[in-house]
């Protein structure tokens, strides 16, 4: 008998079983097992790779060696740890990009226009694979769909900023600091920070919102259950912070790279 080691996530189980990680399988499963295909065929392979389902219906996933970790601790607030993120979202974004998407594909998030890659859909710590302080692997690809790169971009900028209100208790960092980190993701991305970088983690975390009560509304137990826990309060005191903080952020986000301040 295989050893047993059990993770809980912020929606599903997963079981580690060796090499091999067992986890409920959504109806997006088939397009996503595809999509990760498709990734190491194209070269990335810090995504894991998928063995098909187990007798109980659950996804049977390669185990990626590391630690996850909720939110960053102080000591992982670093360059390299930003800089590492923003470059394997980069990779895997060039990846996904020659992926075919088909017409029986069934993503958990609406495909988004343009569709110029398959957006992770929920790039934050939380999903990323750490070792040696750097980020190696993504996981979770549960909210994958086919979507623009920045859309995808600002909510990674949104977690690892992190471009969190003070109220918020994951929240770190002045909104100079905040800034800085955020132009620092999007440089090691490819591209230049702006406004509308701020204006698109706006936009998506007002859709997150929508998309979170739709799917409570809906009955899903841990949609219901983040609702219950505050998080809608959580996300809308952010939006409310990044609009009034909004010139602030942005004399640091768009200053030039070697400005001081
Ligand atoms: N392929 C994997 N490789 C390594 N660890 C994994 C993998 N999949 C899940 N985990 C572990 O299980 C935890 C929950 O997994 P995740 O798929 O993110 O669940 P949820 O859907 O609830 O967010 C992760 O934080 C991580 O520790
Ligand atoms: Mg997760």
């Amino acid at each position: 008998m295989v050893e047993e080691t059990v993770f809980q996530g912020g929606v599903n189980t997963v079981r580690r079983r060796g090499d091999r990680v067992h986890r409920p399988a959504t109806a997006a499963a088939p397009a996503i097992h595809r999509l990760l295909r498709h990734l190491r065929a194209a070269g990335f392979d810090a995504a894991p790779e998928p063995f098909g389902y187990d007798d109980e219906g659950n996804e049977v996933l390669s185990y990626l060696e590391g630690d996850v970790h909720n939110a960053l601790p102080d000591e992982l607030r670093t360059p390299e740890l930003l800089t590492s993120a923003a470059a394997l979202l980069r990779r895997f974004h060039d990846a996904s990009a020659t992926f075919a998407p088909g017409p029986d594909d069934r993503w958990q998030l609406p495909a988004r226009s343009p569709a110029e890659v398959v957006c992770h859909g929920d790039l934050a710590p939380y999903n990323c694979v750490v070792r040696a302080g750097r980020v190696v692997g993504f996981i979770d690809f549960d909210n994958a769909h086919p979507g623009p790169r920045a859309w995808d971009l600002a909510y990674a900028v949104y977690r690892f900023a992190p471009l969190h209100a003070p109220t918020n208790p994951d929240s770190a960092g002045s909104p100079e600091e905040q800034a800085r980190r955020a132009a620092a993701f999007c440089r090691a991305y490819g591209v230049a920070p702006g406004a509308e970088l701020l204006d698109t983690v706006v936009d998506r975390l007002a859709a997150l919102l929508a998309t979170l009560r739709q799917r409570a509304e809906a009955g899903e137990a841990a949609s219901q259950a983040h609702i219950a826990a505050g998080h809608p309060a959580l996300y809308e005191e952010d939006i409310r912070y990044l609009r009034a903080q909004r010139e602030r952020l942005l004399r640091t986000l768009a200053a030039p790279q070697d400005d001081p301040g």
